[in-house]
């Protein structure tokens, strides 16, 4: 097998990162953990799901031992604050993306978030509340998305068409990873319903140009969802400047529990949609006859809410909201503009998304040549690397480059130069392994 050294790429180039990374290290005891016989945890897969810092295992922790209780529920006092603490965490996210208290939901997850919505508009056909019939979708409608959707955000609207008989319709991408909006405005027209489209794509790193898709959208009275779980977690987001209907996220992809994400509305909306789930607590009276529902956001959270995951949400945005938004994106563009650059100047590999860093996030997929995907991260699971390879929900992606799967990594507020080197060293290791080195590569 040939030898190879690893050396820098021509003019690479390390800019002064705005996060202290030790400091942050430090508040997340998974990373003082090794794996794989010793080996520092080189953690590239927050994209998957993000490492939570010790004031959110408290604050879930400080939950249980000191005010659990099911909020908005019984007289005592640990139902008061229980009920204080998941309402403080409602506000406390409110204010993180801009919003009015009432109109953030919290749900599962993005997933359970985009479904709210979805079953929201295709029970609205048959809803006994006039009211709730304003959104409602059918035959002869038509739903948009893009190829660039995580499946969470494209399965919901297929099933959604098959229930009412509406069409759906996609843009399709470009060959650099961007969406292709030559046909916006006949893709979007008077038929079209809603919208949903990601922020950034979780695949391509993709940050989208929604300004103009809202534009189009709203000219033709139709609503527009946002997918920001992969954005949310990254940049500054607000909903006023966003001027979507619906923007969705995760908490466990921001440094939150894994059980919670928002559903954010805009009030009007949302209060013209039926309930999807119905049961207790969103119901105002219940006869035998039949019930009525509570206003947002409250006919949108059946049952007992998951109260720990949603305090640790709280205190989630809190540790973000200290970092700033603005240094968590500078962070992870001056990481994303030395990995692609390092990445890209190994022979052999080639991104698969935006080569440079404009409008583009810190998600980066790549093939090697001669290596499947699966191999090129068992290689570097063995160096201590965690990255995500497959088709990471967004089959129709893949299959548009024309490739099965891709590796993929994922940084975050910890990550720090030396995980991309450690990334870099990992890809060149399985070259050499797999006896693939491209001769510039070998020393
Ligand atoms: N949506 C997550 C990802 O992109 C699981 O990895």
């Amino acid at each position: 097998m040939t030898q190879t050294v690893s050396r820098p790429a021509a003019g690479a180039r390390k800019q002064p990162l705005p996060l202290d990374v030790e400091a942050i290290r430090a508040d997340f005891p998974i990373l003082s953990r090794t794996v794989r016989d010793g080996k520092r945890l080189v953690y590239l897969d927050s994209g998957a799901t993000s490492q939570k810092p010790r004031s959110v295992l408290d604050a879930e922790r400080d939950f249980y031992e000191n005010h659990n209780a099911a909020p908005h529920r019984g007289a005592h006092q640990l139902a008061e604050e229980a009920t204080g603490l998941y309402e403080a965490a409602r506000a406390r996210i409110a204010e993180f993306i801009g919003a009015a208290v009432e109109e953030v939901v919290f749900t599962r997850n993005t997933t359970d978030a985009i479904n709210t919505v979805a079953y929201a508009l295709s029970n609205a056909a048959t809803a006994k509340e006039p009211s709730f019939r304003r959104y409602a979708v059918g035959q002869g409608d038509e739903i948009v998305v893009t190829q660039m959707e995580h499946h969470a955000n494209l399965v919901p609207w297929q099933q959604l068409c098959e229930r009412t008989g509406a069409t759906l319709r996609w843009l399709g991408l470009t060959d650099d990873g961007r969406l292709d909006l030559t046909d916006l405005d006949t893709v979007v027209n008077e038929r079209t319903k809603l919208v949903a489209v990601t922020q950034q794509s979780n695949i391509l790193g993709t940050i989208n140009p929604l300004e103009a898709i809202v534009a189009r959208a709203h000219a033709v009275g139709a609503l527009v969802l946002v997918d920001g779980a992969q954005s949310v977690p990254h940049q500054p987001v607000d909903v006023a400047a966003l001027g979507a209907d619906f923007l969705v996220f995760s908490g466990h992809k921001m440094l939150g529990p894994t059980g919670v994400g928002v559903l954010w509305g805009r009030y009007e909306v949302l209060d013209a949609l039926p309930p999807f789930l119905t049961g207790g607590s969103m119901i105002e009276v219940v006869r035998m006859e039949g019930s009525t529902f509570m206003p947002p956001p409250q006919r949108f959270e059946a049952g007992v809410p998951m109260t720990a995951q949603v305090v640790g949400l709280g205190a989630a945005v809190e540790y973000l909201q200290a970092l700033g938004m603005e240094n968590v994106q500078a962070h992870e563009e001056a990481l994303t503009a030395y990995a692609l650059e390092q990445l890209q100047a190994i022979p052999g590999v080639t991104v698969i998304g935006p080569p440079d860093t404009v409008a583009r996030g810190g998600a980066i997929s790549f093939t090697v040549d001669g290596i499947h995907p699966h191999d090129v991260g068992q290689v570097l699971d063995d160096h201590g690397v965690a990255v995500r390879v497959g088709h990471h929900c967004a089959w129709p992606v893949v299959r548009r480059y024309g490739v099965p799967a891709t590796t993929r990594a994922t940084f975050y507020v910890h990550t720090g130069y030396d995980d991309v080197d450690a990334l870099v060293e990992g890809v060149r290791a399985a070259q050499r392994f797999f006896g693939v080195t491209p001769e510039e590569a070998t020393a």
